[in-house]
């Protein structure tokens, strides 16, 4: 047969999106699945989201602002960094794209964690890239000298992913100093900060106060968890005026839409509300992570909206387990399972599925 497609993305692993909660509410014939599977944060769009929206639906047989100009404005106030550092686009997921296609030719190679952001591995194939994978610590988090001796001559770009996800790890300051100090100039190093509005630990660095400046730094940040617009596809970076305009270069044209632009416009007005909701997620986290320990698995500390159970070859059953019981996680086999904090009412759910799922593995 004739060939129309890359034979290299044969093996390349397609994204697994969460497990629809529509089709197991139906498979199960339970009142209604819970969903722990996508790192959303569980309540409900930001008051004036909606109806930011529906206004601008009216307008919706136009093309949005392809400068993106009152948005990037609007952001660029909040984190006190100038408008013509941001670039925004459909979910970070979309940026993380177009920062290797601005970076990578076939062959470069682009170094990260591993297990990371599954979508990592994808775009990096997307362009030909190779992936250079380093082992997570046996505490499962970043090992950031490992990382930095992996840099060679054909190493174009470096993703720390902090938190890390599915993990919930995170790296210092001191470490990532470090780091950063070692990664040579010529190498563009992404810190992905999807799940920054949750961090609690103080020495955790907010990357666009603390590293934004350094001419090789772009962080990458996204609306899609706590600023609850994961279904309208909001992400944005902040990197040197130059990158930045290199990056638009290679952006897919008006990205961003026009809902995504009036929906963050109206959610960076509620970030009094995020806070409140972030307090909430925090701590439940820390709630569930003790409630886990005592059933005996080894929980890291997270500092995201998300725990992690490293389960090895238990985390298959596990979540096919915790699926039988009407709760959605997301098992990344064969490392573990990462089940993203809800309300108290679904992670109340979640630990009595997983108890009986450990029990039934035990
Ligand atoms: C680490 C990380 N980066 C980026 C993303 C992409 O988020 P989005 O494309 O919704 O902005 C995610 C989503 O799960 C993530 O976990």
């Amino acid at each position: 047969m004739t060939r129309l497609t890359r034979a290299d993305l044969d093996s390349l692993p397609a994204y697994v999106p969460g497990r629809s909660l529509a089709d197991l509410t139906r498979e199960l014939g339970i009142a209604e699945a819970i969903k722990l599977a996508s790192n959303e944060v569980p309540y409900g769009p930001l008051p004036g989201v909606v109806e930011a929206v529906t206004e601008t639906m009216l307008q919706s047989h136009r093309y949005p602002d392809m400068g993106v100009v009152a948005l990037r404005d609007a952001l660029a106030a909040r984190y006190g960094v100038a408008a013509d550092r941001i670039v925004t686009g459909c979910g970070s997921v979309a940026l993380a794209e177009i920062l290797v296609k601005a970076t990578c030719l076939p062959g470069d190679e682009m170094v990260y964690s591993w297990r990371s952001f599954e979508a990592y591995p994808i775009i990096s194939a997307g362009v030909g890239a190779t992936s250079v994978r380093v082992p997570n610590t046996a505490d499962h988090g970043h090992d950031l000298p490992a990382m930095a001796d992996a840099i060679t001559d054909a190493t174009r770009l470096v993703i720390v992913c902090n938190p890390n996800n599915p993990t919930g790890t995170a790296v210092r300051k001191a470490e990532l100093d470090r780091f950063l100090a070692e990664v040579p100039s010529d190498v563009l190093v992404v810190l992905d900060e999807a799940y920054r509005e949750l961090v609690t630990d103080p020495d955790v660095p907010d990357a666009i106060d603390t590293y934004a400046d350094r001419p090789n730094v772009v962080v990458l940040r996204t609306m899609s968890k706590a600023w609850g617009l994961a279904g309208l596809r909001m992400g944005y970076l902040v990197a040197q005026p130059e990158v930045a305009a290199a990056f638009r270069k290679v952006l897919t044209p008006f990205s961003t839409s026009m809902v995504a632009q009036a929906a963050a416009l109206a959610a960076l007005q509620q970030e009094d509300e995020v806070k409140r909701r972030c307090a909430l997620v925090v701590a439940e986290r820390a709630r569930v992570t003790e409630a886990l320990r005592k059933l005996t698995v080894d929980v890291p500390e997270s500092q995201a909206n998300f725990v992690w159970l490293p389960l090895g070859d238990k985390a298959a059953p596990f979540g096919a387990i915790c699926e039988g019981r009407g709760v959605i996680v997301r098992p990344f086999p064969p490392d573990g399972v990462r089940v993203t904090i809800g309300t108290a009412e679904e992670n109340d759910a979640f630990l009595a599925a997983a108890e009986t799922a450990l029990d039934q593995l035990a």
